[in-house]
């Protein structure tokens, strides 16, 4: 039986901080209501670094972890949801700048569960043999895509980056992989891409806030909530684990009143949720690297944990993904 396993990490985040009470001098806000409210105290923004620099760093630091030559890399999978480019794909940059020649790369779409997404790809392709080495990242500058005038969304988000290299093993490692949509519920997160324009249209588009992020923030709350509950028991009832089986659980990283809710439904203790948000605020598809790469760093994980990596985004997507550590 060949499985696939997480055999190095690495993660990006810009040097520069900005706090709560810095945003309270853009919007009407207080570090008070931010920090109640979400768990987050500050974010880091990028000062010119391209979702594409900033992901070519956690995986070269990736790359290093898993003590390889890169050219053992037969594929790249990026989540994102700020491409530097609508094509070339980032994946492609990140490829040149990598100097990997002829592997197949490409960028997925599945807003803050990109990375569980990706992860889910790199599996199938390492069981059915197509690939032995998967290079899979997460990355934003959501920065750019902020509006940076709203004050319901603008003291949520932050850029980073985080990496994983997967490869094939006899040993278990990915145990479960679970990923869902619900396309009707689109509408609640969106980030329109450019209005449709052309000269021979009878009525030109115009979405104004072409660029901006929109979120309707108390029904993701609900949805967040109700499917991370959902994804956790999906892929326990699979692999026939319980609860007590898990040592760690990484969520995305969107607000912490919605993993204290995770937590207390599942009767799961607090301190086995690994958190990050209150120092890099929600950073959509490098969330999750970011918090698995800080907590590696740390020695918290241990070979034979049993870690389950939980997310739910634009989509609205959601997905989970149960590992057998063994770095
Ligand atoms: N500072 C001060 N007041 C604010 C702010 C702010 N930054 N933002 C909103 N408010 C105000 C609102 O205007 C509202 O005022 P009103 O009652 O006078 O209208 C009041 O605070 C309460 O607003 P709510 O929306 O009810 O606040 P809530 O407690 O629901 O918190 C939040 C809002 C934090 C956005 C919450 O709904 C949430 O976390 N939702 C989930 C968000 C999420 O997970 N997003 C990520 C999903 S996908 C992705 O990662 C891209």
């Amino acid at each position: 039986m060949i499985y696939s396993k997480i055999i190095g990490l690495g993660s990006y985040v810009p040097s520069q901080i900005v706090k709560n009470d810095e945003l309270s001098k853009i919007v009407e806000t207080s570090d008070e209501w931010i920090t109640t409210r979400t768990g987050i105290k500050e974010r880091r923004i990028s000062s010119g670094e391209k979702t594409s620099q900033m992901a070519i760093k956690a995986a070269q630091k990736a790359i290093k972890d898993a003590a390889m030559e890169k050219e053992e890399i037969d594929m790249i999978v990026f989540a994102t949801i700020t491409p530097d480019f609508f094509t070339p794909a980032t994946a492609s940059i990140i490829q040149a700048e990598l100097g990997l020649k002829d592997i197949p790369s490409f960028d997925i779409s599945a807003g803050c569960t990109g990375f569980i997404y990706g992860l889910q790809i790199a599996d199938q392709f390492i069981k059915s043999k197509q690939c032995r080495t998967v290079l899979v990242i997460g990355a934003e500058a959501l920065s750019k895509v902020t509006n940076w005038a709203d004050r319901n969304t603008c003291v949520l988000f932050g850029d980073g980056a985080g990496a994983a290299i997967l490869k094939s093993s006899d040993k278990e490692g990915i145990i479960c992989t679970y990923t869902g949509s619900q396309g009707d519920l689109q509408g609640h997160l969106t980030l329109p891409a450019v209005p449709l324009k052309n000269p021979f249209l009878e009525h030109q588009e115009d979405n104004g806030n072409h660029s901006h992020i929109f979120m309707n923030g108390k029904e993701i709350f609900k949805f967040a909530t109700r499917i991370m509950i959902k994804s956790i028991s999906h892929v326990l009832d699979k692999s026939n684990l319980s609860m007590e089986d898990i040592d760690y659980v990484v969520p995305h990283q969107a607000n912490i009143r919605i993993i204290d809710y995770v937590s207390q439904k599942l009767k799961m203790e607090r301190e086995k949720f690994i958190i990050n948000l209150d120092r890099f605020g929600n950073t959509s598809a490098a969330s999750i690297p970011l918090a698995m790469d800080e907590a590696y760093k740390k020695n918290t994980f241990r070979p034979g944990n049993k870690i389950i990596m939980v997310a739910f985004g634009g989509g609205l997507t959601w997905g989970a993904v149960l590992v057998n550590w063994t770095i």
